[in-house]
């Protein structure tokens, strides 16, 4: 895959600034002033962080998977040290939040914004603990290594669907098999991890062993009982 990618200093979300760019561009930054993560909540700009957007091809009712193929990119790129996936597509190293993942239609393009704690963890407006990878590569190498990946994951999706990159997911799944709490705008369900179905919802076996399936939510893993 070609990608043309596009450096700034400082953005306001790269986001943002990728819309005006085509199919395969990606727009990079320094800083963001004003970047943002899932459910409109902030995403802290600190300088030495990755801040990147790829303008992806519409996949019409398969696009939401994207979400998944640049997850399973990204854990792919960084595997080297031992991250791992939380639903439905937080990369996460020892339990903590390295990167986040926002996909955003924009009429016939999809824009995925990627962020890479790569020099600090930020400590403000964090839902859940964060984690950096203390500068031991630059925010461009890790660029560099998640477009790798993202075009070989992406043609795979293109050519043989959701299943290998499902499968791939679920090799760097956190908390598969056990129990999880997933919060919603409104409650919070406990349950088994059990499964991610064919249309990237995470499957939940609740106290009373019947199922439960949810597509858009917090996970958040339960610590271990003495
Ligand atoms: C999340 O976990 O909530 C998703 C965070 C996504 C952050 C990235 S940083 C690059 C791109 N630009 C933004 O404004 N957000 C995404």
């Amino acid at each position: 895959m070609e990608w043309s990618l596009y450096f700034f200093e400082k953005v306001s979300s790269t986001n943002d600034m990728a819309r005006n760019y085509p199919i395969f561009s990606v727009v990079v930054a320094k800083e963001q002033t004003n970047g943002r993560g899932r459910y409109g909540r902030i995403w802290s700009g600190m300088p030495g962080n990755l801040y990147m957007s790829v303008v992806l091809p519409d996949f019409q009712e398969k696009s939401p998977l994207l979400a998944f193929v640049v997850g399973v990119a990204v854990a792919d790129a960084l595997k080297a040290f031992g991250v791992r996936l939380k639903w439905p597509n937080d990369v996460c190293l020892s339990k903590k939040k390295l990167s986040g993942i926002l996909l955003e239609h924009l009429g016939n393009r999809i824009v995925a914004g990627i962020g890479v704690n790569v020099a600090d963890a930020p400590t403000e407006n964090i839902l859940y603990p964060t984690i950096s990878l203390k500068g031991v590569l630059t925010a461009e190498e890790v660029c560099k290594m998640i477009l790798e990946r993202l075009s070989v994951w992406l043609t795979l999706f293109k050519i043989n669907g959701f299943e290998p990159i499902r499968s791939a997911w679920l090799t760097f799944a956190e908390g598969l098999n056990k129990e999880i709490e997933v919060r919603l705008p409104r409650e919070s369900i406990r349950g088994r991890f059990i499964a991610i179905t064919s249309l990237g919802a995470i499957d939940l076996e609740l106290p009373d062993m019947t199922h439960r399936q949810i597509m858009a939510g917090d996970v958040f893993l339960m610590s271990k009982r003495k």
